[in-house]
């Protein structure tokens, strides 16, 4: 059962009847909303249908990473986008995009986007976006997009407390999860219907909130560079000694400025 603070932000307008979008289902404790979603997906599920869980016990971000989820202390939700195969490189950096509007909209703090779709206050993680395909190219594609947002600091560890923050934390006050909930999922409804409709609006608004992805210095496979922007399909620009390399994927460290 949806606890009744987050119930009460669904009762939104914009979350009913046919104005909604979002059909959202609440876990108390589960090992991953990832696994939860795919699963629904691969039976049919509609896009739109969201899982979110209070807490999770094998919560995993990107690379493999664990990402950690006790009771009440972040929000981890994942929900199931069906796009078009055109739009698809554009999808999770659409996400970023949304998750931060919906923190700026709920919370008034205003992160920046780091590539591909980290969400940094200064130079700490706030929120991750993790994407996952399933039956990509086939005509039940979907993506399981997972979202972390760190409400408290007791979302993380201590010993990442120098590379990781949360919403409570940067404001010094208490955050409402529904309303950061409702803020976020309105978002990604908008940033969805953009993507099919203006997919370059998307890289505006992503390349505007993202101070790093240009001028940046960074390491990846034993080489260095400066981030040079991102370009139209939204791959990673880095400038090396002798040329522009355009980076899709894979771990880059980054020396980000104060
Ligand atoms: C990252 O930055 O590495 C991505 C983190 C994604 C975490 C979210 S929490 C909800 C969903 N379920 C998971 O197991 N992971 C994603």
């Amino acid at each position: 059962m949806i606890p009744s603070e987050l119930e009460a932000h669904l009762r939104d307008s914009r979350f009913i009847g046919a104005e909604s979008h979002f059909d959202v289902r609440w876990l108390a404790s589960t090992p991953s909303t990832m696994d939860v979603a795919a699963k629904l997906a691969t039976d049919g599920a509609r896009a739109g249908v969201v899982v979110v869980a209070d807490e999770q016990t094998a919560g995993r971000g990107r690379r493999g990473n664990n990402w950690s989820s006790p009771p009440g202390a972040g929000l981890y939700l994942s929900f199931i986008a069906r796009p078009k195969v055109d739009v698809l490189p554009l999808l999770t950096l659409a996400a970023g995009v949304a998750v931060r509007d919906g923190i700026v909209a709920s919370t008034g703090l205003w992160p920046n986007l780091k590539w591909p779709n980290d969400l940094l206050v200064g130079r700490r993680k706030l929120a991750g976006i993790l994407a996952e395909g399933l039956a990509i190219g086939s005509a039940d594609q979907a993506v399981v997009i997972g979202v972390g947002i760190n409400l408290q600091p007791a979302s993380y560890p201590p010993d990442v407390s120098a590379r990781a923050t949360s919403l409570e934390g940067e404001l010094g006050r208490a955050v409402d999860r529904g309303l950061v909930l409702v803020e976020v999922l309105a978002a990604i409804r908008e940033q969805l219907a953009q993507l099919e409709q203006n997919p370059g609006d998307i890289l505006q608004a992503w390349r505007a909130s993202a101070p790093s992805a240009v001028g940046t210095r960074v390491e990846w496979d034993g080489r260095t560079g400066v981030t040079a922007g991102v370009d139209d399909s939204g791959a990673l620009l880095v400038k090396t000694a002798d040329r522009v390399e355009r980076i899709i994927s894979g771990e880059l460290t980054w020396h980000l400025g104060t």
